[in-house]
């Protein structure tokens, strides 16, 4: 090497990099971003500069194949990191990896299709560095946030609304509850991963909830941005994983955050079951036909809507489909005999046909969703 290439080599990142020890990781999970991910490592660098920063891609094999990117980008620059998790989907689950692979004093969390503004990222790790605060949160809605840009009208009254339930629920004076973009002591984030949820989406709220009222938090306002390129993964699935965290929140742990899937499943199978048996009824069935025909249908359509929202993580495809149905079904039926005993022995008891009939249907669901969570999508 000249002189002159060996001048130039010391300016690249790469040889700065072992120079500066890692004060800051940067997480950012993805699923399909690949058009976005390089741009975003451009803006850390502009704005963090010889911060000793890395960033550290964690990707759930996506089908565009964002790891490939990540990994071309990793080769360059050391830097930059990516874990590929094979067979896994969840952004809390990625988040809570991503900042167990690394040992810097402070990490952040931040999306990867450029709707978090990175500018704000030196002033949340000074006010971490100051030693005042021990969550330092990107936040919408304090004074210099503002989430009108990159939200419609509807996906806006959704966020408020889901900050204010969680304000609610977890007991905060937070104000942005539901952000994807926060910055924590490394100690502080060690002590809670072992007791943080791994599935869902809002892992900032679990983060709170986990914590409790003695973590010191501050919100430091930014403007919420247009999603760069690719589409958004809040869903249905996302509305109800974040209902399960709140429901298991209140009920200090006890309800499993996939029940509250499960069991609105189950309210919508009851649904379907009488719809066809009113059909069926007027169509001149006999009443054993139409029932017979009407419970295979809602164990078909509970079958398939747990298939693909509660259990999405380990969804069923192909022959395992087939072979899942009838072991639900094995054990629906089970839980029908069960429902109707414990109920039948409820009523012999306490005469209210009410109390009876709603304990046996919460034994058969407790029971469902336990065998079924165990046997039919075990992960
Ligand atoms: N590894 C991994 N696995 N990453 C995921 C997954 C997943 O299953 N699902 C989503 N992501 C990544 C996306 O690729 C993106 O980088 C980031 O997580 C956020 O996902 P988006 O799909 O862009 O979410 P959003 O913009 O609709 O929601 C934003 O606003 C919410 C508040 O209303 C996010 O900032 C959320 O975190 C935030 O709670
Ligand atoms: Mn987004």
């Amino acid at each position: 090497m000249s002189l002159v290439q060996l001048a130039m080599a010391a300016r690249t990142p790469s040889a700065l990099a072992h120079r500066i020890p890692t004060l800051l990781t940067i997480v950012v999970p993805t699923y399909n971003e690949r058009t976005n991910i390089r741009l975003l490592a451009k803006r850390l660098d502009q704005v963090l500069g010889e911060t000793g920063w890395e960033m550290v891609i964690v990707d759930d094999d996506s089908p565009d194949g964002t790891h490939a990117v990540a990994k071309s980008m990793a080769r360059r620059d050391p830097r930059i990191r990516c874990l590929r998790r094979i067979g896994r989907r969840g952004l809390s689950g990625a988040c809570i990896e991503g900042m167990l692979s690394s040992s810097s004093p402070y990490v952040a969390v931040m999306d990867g299709d450029l709707q978090h503004d990175e500018t704000i990222l030196p002033q949340m790790l000074e006010a971490l560095r100051e030693g005042a605060s021990d969550l330092v949160i990107g936040s919408r809605l304090v004074e210099g946030g503002d989430a009108a840009s990159g939200f419609g009208r509807a996906r806006q009254w959704i966020s408020a609304t889901g900050a204010r339930l969680s304000r609610l629920a977890l007991r905060t004076d937070v104000r942005d509850t539901m952000s994807g973009f926060f910055m924590i002591r490394r100690d502080i984030a060690d002590e809670l991963v072992p007791k943080l949820c791994t599935d869902g989406f809002k892992i900032l709220a679990d983060i709170l909830a986990t914590a409790g009222p003695s973590l010191r938090v501050q919100e430091v306002g930014y403007s919420f941005r247009e999603r760069h390129g690719g589409e958004s993964k809040l869903d249905a699935k996302v509305a109800l994983d974040f209902l399960g965290l709140i429901l298991n929140k209140i009920t200090g742990g006890t309800l499993p955050v996939s029940f509250v899937g499960f069991a609105l499943v189950g309210v919508s199978g009851l649904i379907v079951h009488l719809a066809v048996l009113y059909v069926a009824m007027q169509a001149g069935a006999a009443f054993v036909a139409a029932q017979t025909c009407a419970t295979l249908i809602s164990i078909v359509s509970n079958f398939a809507l747990n298939n693909s929202l509660t259990y999405r993580a380990s969804r069923l495809r192909g022959w395992r489909w087939v072979r899942g149905l009838l072991m639900f079904s094995a054990i629906c039926s089970i839980s029908a005999v069960a429902n109707i005993g414990v109920a039948t022995w409820m009523f012999e008891r306490e005469q209210t046909w009410i109390v009876a009939g709603l304990a046996g249907v919460l034994m058969g669901a407790v029971w469902n969703y336990a065998v079924s969570t165990k046997f039919v999508w075990r992960a």
